[in-house]
């Protein structure tokens, strides 16, 4: 499976990736504004803060279907095209647009999705990924419930398109959403430092040394 950050706070990106296997980095146009860095700028860091075998997620902001191939384009020379993946949001014209973008080689993620319903068609189109907005899909239902079933969906139809569960803001919908296997996921690093960090365990671990220093009146082996 693969497991991206979802951020272009390249600080965070370069803490979590110091310590953690990740997969690459997703962004959208909010992301990036939000960076208060130009876009270039962050797709250069990005470049420099990730290894070729991490893959950059790029989205479109052009919102018409010219725009979108133009825009495609472009993001699929970052990094001389290596592991490079557009984001188009899954808009008539950008439906429209994946069949297109994906003749030229170039790897899609279907973004923007609010419903199972989307997403089908959307792998319909030919997106390598489909990226369902798991924590706003919840002000309407079970978004955690629709993502999975969209995971069974896929399969039961033998659809190459993985599931790319996006826009969480806990732990516990992330944790579901691992539990019934979906094959790529991306999370805001204040969710990845909570899914990794509990206080239980940096109590064991001074219990340890306490203990040990007390035996034997050091703290190492
Ligand atoms: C990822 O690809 C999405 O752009 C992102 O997860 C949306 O998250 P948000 O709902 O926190 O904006």
């Amino acid at each position: 499976m693969e497991f991206f950050i979802d951020s272009a706070d390249i600080e965070a990106i370069r803490e979590l990736c110091s310590f953690l296997p990740i997969d690459g980095v997703t962004t959208n146009p909010t992301i990036i504004t939000k960076s208060g860095k130009e876009p270039e700028q962050v797709f250069a860091e990005l470049c420099e803060a990730l290894t070729e075998d991490q893959k950059i997620i790029a989205q479109v902001v052009a919102t018409d279907y010219e725009g979108i191939l133009a825009e495609a384009d472009k993001i699929a020379s970052i990094r001389g095209g290596k592991n490079i993946v557009v984001k188009i949001p899954v808009t008539r014209e950008g439906l429209r647009a994946i069949p297109v973008v994906k003749a030229k080689g170039i790897s899609v993620l279907a973004t923007g999705i609010y419903s199972p319903d989307q997403a089908f068609w959307a792998a319909k189109a030919g997106a390598d990924y489909l990226a369902p907005y798991v924590n706003r899909m919840c002000n309407y239902g079970d978004g955690v419930g629709q993502v999975i079933e969209l995971v069974q969906t896929l399969a039961q139809y033998g659809m190459e398109a993985k599931v790319c569960a996006a826009s969480f803001k806990n732990v516990d919908q992330v944790h579901q959403l691992l539990a019934a296997g979906v094959p790529s996921i991306t999370v805001n690093p204040d969710t990845i430092r909570d899914m990794v960090g509990h206080p239980g365990t940096a109590i064991a671990v001074d219990e340890f040394t306490a203990n040990w220093e007390k035996a034997y009146g050091r703290t190492t082996l």
